[in-house]
């Protein structure tokens, strides 16, 4: 069985767009992948989190892994911390990444440009670490948002370079990009992507959101003033948006919503796309409920934290073998 590796960073509460371009997707390889989900904790803290917030927002995490539907039956589901192998070969990985590579990554080039102060050496090195938590597991593929392609594909440079230098070592893995749903736009500006910082908090949908919260914020969803349903990218990104969740989520083709709502208002469309989101997330809100109060995420991370360990550990004295840090006594 082919094994799929993925995380995600929760810096803040968990949105929509991670559903849909990833955690559905985990859930629904898991019956046809050996999957490993891990919850990137250190990634977090590349900038600063309040530790109560920070230790909220893990928790909410697992719960909400749980809760839309991973299996730990079937998925190893683990936090990075509780396997110390992440971050030591974090640091093998950086001593083996040049500079140039890491200037070139555009999520940090984004941050530079805008002016950002105080960045620290942990967001320039973020990649480095990614690389780690991949190839410590031979990850054949990593389903991932389209943000975090170009992170993957350093990852196989990386661990095309080590192999080469220091003998076959590591798998070297492949992004997975889904068709629909690999970028899921603000609801209030759809040139930019839905994300948990959003300022306004408007164009960003909470998984924990309340239901009439989110519905509110469809229906003031920013679209334009053509008055077509149709699929336009271009020129109308925010109708195309829409359209693109509820065909996430629904399963139903972006065309046959379209055909649907042809020659209406974009009000019928949105009271739509608005009734398929709040029924996901009712779904999804009433099992974190349950998971919540029925504590069973510490003995999931235990038991996830263990399995993963074996394999991790077990990579790392390869590593340093190969590497010749390990000195046999
Ligand atoms: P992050 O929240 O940045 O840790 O992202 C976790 C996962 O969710 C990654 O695979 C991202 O690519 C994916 N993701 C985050 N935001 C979006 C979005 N707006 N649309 C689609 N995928 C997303
Ligand atoms: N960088 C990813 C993000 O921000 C999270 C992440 C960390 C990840 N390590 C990973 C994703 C390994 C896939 C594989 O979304």
């Amino acid at each position: 069985m082919k094994r799929m590796l993925s995380g995600i960073k929760p810096t803040g509460q968990l949105t929509l767009g991670n559903y849909i371009g990833a955690l559905k997707n985990f859930v629904s390889y898991q019956d046809d992948y050996e999957m490993i989900v891990f919850i990137a904790n250190l990634h977090c803290i590349t900038e600063y989190q309040d530790p109560a917030d920070l230790r909220k927002n893990l928790t909410d995490a697992v719960a909400l892994y749980l809760a839309c539907g991973l299996d730990p039956q079937k998925s190893i589901i683990f936090l990075q911390t509780d396997v110390h192998a992440h971050a030591e070969l974090g640091y093998i990985m950086a001593c083996n990444t040049y500079l140039g590579e890491l200037n070139r990554m555009t999520q940090f080039k984004d941050k530079a440009a805008k002016g950002e102060k105080n960045m620290t050496a942990g967001l320039y090195t973020y990649p480095c670490l990614m690389a780690a938590d991949i190839i410590l597991y031979d990850a054949d593929y990593v389903p991932v948002g389209d943000d975090q392609k170009q992170h993957v594909e350093l990852t196989r440079d990386l661990t095309q370079r080590f192999n080469n230098k220091y003998g076959e070592t590591f798998v070297v893995p492949q992004p997975l990009i889904a068709k629909v749903g690999a970028r899921i736009m603000s609801l209030s500006d759809p040139s930019k992507k839905m994300s948990k910082s959003d300022e306004t908090n408007k164009g960003c949908i909470y998984l924990l959101d309340d239901l009439s919260l989110a519905r509110k914020k469809i229906m003031s969803a920013v679209t334009d003033s053509l008055g077509i349903i149709q699929l336009d990218k271009e020129n109308q990104p925010g109708l195309y948006n829409l359209i693109e969740i509820a065909s996430s989520l629904s399963g139903r083709t972006m065309e046959d919503i379209v055909k649907e709502f042809e020659g209406q208002g974009y009000g019928k469309l949105k009271a739509y796309v608005a009734d398929v989101v709040c029924a996901e997330l009712e779904k999804i809100q009433a099992r974190y409920k349950e998971i919540i109060e029925s504590h069973k995420i510490e003995e999931v991370l235990k038991d996830g934290a263990l399995k993963a360990s074996a394999i991790a550990d077990k990579k790392m004295e390869d590593v340093k073998k190969k590497i010749g840090l390990e000195i046999k006594y």
